[in-house]
């Protein structure tokens, strides 16, 4: 990682642990709950594009941050959720064991429902952002993380395990679980830094990201498959045991990387159409498709 991210990122958790509750006098586990979720590990890649993008139309990272940490709220109440026996069932998130494990099924649900109120009050609440972005940018992450988005994509998953979905299902269900939220992390990072972005610009920004959170996807699936717990800190395998519809299953491993590789290209092209200052934007989507973890 260059430098430049490597600061991002540790500029973004002293973020996260500014917004987040430090103590309660009548719900502590609720927010050590909270807490554990959010601070204990991550790529940090949905905020980070947020202030890449951010700073890709000329507006300055300190602005994107308190948005940046919304979204980032939202990843890791879909990360606990995710987790609970009623959905993929698995122990261990950031080789660590995972909310439900440590903190019981009620405190992680509960945990996972107040990280998401707080995504939104931190997104109403962003300092420096003019308060016509900012509720535009509370509506795109509604849409983005609720039925028509990830919750959406989640329930598809759910209701595709132990089922054959053809390719274009298959696809729906990634955008919706995985892509939106990146979407629109480059989304609000986008209007932040510049409230009135050409419709042209903010389109092809939204294409790149689109492309780019479908890959994720599937390399996600990838990984699932050739990585290993301890390197992905989260159960390897755990796909092929609940029987999910995803793209090694439909394509195997060597098409669903060249599918990864050629959705890459295709966001590439996209953001190199909009002539930004993209080279953090270009860091961090070969990074998060080139991974091994
Ligand atoms: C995991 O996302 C869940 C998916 C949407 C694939 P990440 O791989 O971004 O999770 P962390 O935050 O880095 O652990
Ligand atoms: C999860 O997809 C997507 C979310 C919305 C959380 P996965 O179930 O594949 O994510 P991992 O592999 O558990 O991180
Ligand atoms: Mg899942
Ligand atoms: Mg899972
Ligand atoms: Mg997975």
């Amino acid at each position: 990682m260059t430098t430049d991210l490597r600061t991002l990122k540790a500029t973004i958790e002293d973020a996260l642990n500014h917004h987040l509750p430090h103590q309660s006098s009548i719900a502590q586990p609720l927010v050590d709950a909270m807490r554990y979720a959010t601070l204990s590990g991550g790529k940090r890649l949905r905020p980070m594009l947020t202030c890449a993008s951010c700073i890709a139309v000329g507006g300055a990272m300190e602005d994107a941050l308190a948005p940046a940490c919304a979204v980032e709220f939202i990843h890791a109440y879909s990360l606990i959720h995710d987790d609970l026996p009623a959905m993929d069932n698995d122990p261990l998130r950031h080789g660590l064991p995972s909310n439900h494990i440590q903190f019981g099924e009620g405190n992680a649900i509960l945990a996972g429902d107040a990280l998401q109120a707080l995504a939104f009050r931190t997104l109403a609440e962003a300092a420096n952002v003019p308060p016509q972005t900012r509720l535009q940018a509370v509506a795109l992450l509604s849409e983005a993380a609720g039925w028509q988005g990830m919750v959406g994509g989640q329930h598809l998953d759910l209701a595709a395990e132990q089922q054959s979905l053809p390719l274009e299902h298959l696809e729906a269900l990634h955008t919706a679980k995985t892509g939106a939220l990146i979407r629109v992390a480059v989304q609000i990072g986008a209007l932040v830094g510049r409230p009135d972005i050409p419709d042209e610009r903010f389109v092809l920004l939204s294409e790149f990201a689109g492309r780019l959170g479908l890959a994720f996807q599937v390399m996600d699936d990838i990984l699932d498959v050739t990585g290993s717990t301890a390197t992905l800190g989260k159960p390897a395998g755990s796909d092929a045991i609940a029987e999910k519809s995803t793209y090694v299953k439909l394509l195997g491993i060597e098409d669903s990387r060249a599918l990864a590789a050629s959705l890459l290209e295709e966001a590439r092209a996209f953001l190199s159409r909009a002539n930004l200052q993209d080279a953090l934007l270009i860091e961090l989507s070969d990074r998060s498709i080139n991974r091994e973890f």
